[in-house]
């Protein structure tokens, strides 16, 4: 099936590895930033930034990897900080959704910031980018709570878009990706759609095997593969 392991809303983790070793588009994740995004991811990151006014408050720390450099994680917190801590805090090689470029993760800018651990508060300007990282694609993708499903330590610095729809989402409903991947198996398309109205924008989502879906064809919208057996559908409803 082509593409199923690829797109915004592919899973990524322990059991379900990345298969393509393809580098994405890649661009500095805010302006001047050595760290790299997928590209659109980039920009949406430098949008939501902008929009509180935090492009030097906030600092991205680590974003897109390759494999080796994952690898090279691996290793040397293994090395200087133990198995536990590491299968705590860092994804294996090739389990890591780094290694796609829409993972990203912030500190609060510091003389002194954690690779692995970065600071991220709750509250001041770190508060103010997580009110408003849903509307531009991003969620908190290892919440607390949550480690027996997503197999990693709370991360509270640690985003990962997903589009907008599909983080207001799993917002509202408080699941991870795991658990929306999961949801959507009962939303096949075109019997049943999960209908979301995030900030004005409507939108229709449902779950297909099918990589060509037939649709209207003035009909705006973008596929993605799940990473395990299928693709999420997403149909934007237009203002009438
Ligand atoms: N810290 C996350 C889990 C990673 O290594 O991908
Ligand atoms: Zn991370």
């Amino acid at each position: 099936m082509p593409g199923v392991h690829s797109g915004n809303l592919i899973l990524v983790n322990a059991r379900h590895p990345l298969t393509e070793q393809r580098r994405p588009l890649l661009a500095p994740a805010i302006p001047g930033s050595g760290v790299l995004l997928e590209s659109h991811a980039a920009a949406m990151l430098t949008g939501a930034l902008g929009r509180i006014g935090a492009l030097g408050d906030i600092v991205p720390v680590s974003g897109w990897r390759s494999r080796r450099e994952q690898q090279e994680i691996w290793y040397s917190t293994m090395a200087e900080s133990g198995g536990e801590f590491t299968r705590k805090y860092v994804a294996l090689p090739g389990c890591s959704e780094h290694e796609t470029g829409l993972a990203i993760d912030l500190a609060l800018r510091a003389e002194e910031i954690d690779f692995i651990r970065p600071d991220f508060p709750r509250d001041g300007v770190c508060g103010r980018f997580r009110a408003i990282a849903a509307d531009y694609g991003f969620i908190e993708r290892y919440p607390a709570g949550k480690e027996h499903i997503t197999g990693i330590a709370a991360e509270p610095w640690h985003f990962r878009y997903v589009g907008r729809p599909h983080a207001h989402l799993m917002a509202e409903l408080g699941l991870t990706l795991e658990e929306y991947v999961e949801l959507l198996r009962s939303y096949p398309y075109p019997g049943g759609v999960l209908s979301t109205e995030s900030g004005g924008y409507g939108a229709d989502i449902g779950f297909t095997s099918s990589y060509e879906p037939s649709l209207a064809p003035s009909t705006p919208y973008q596929v993605s593969g799940n990473n395990v057996d299928g693709y999420i559908l997403t149909l934007w409803r237009l203002p009438a």
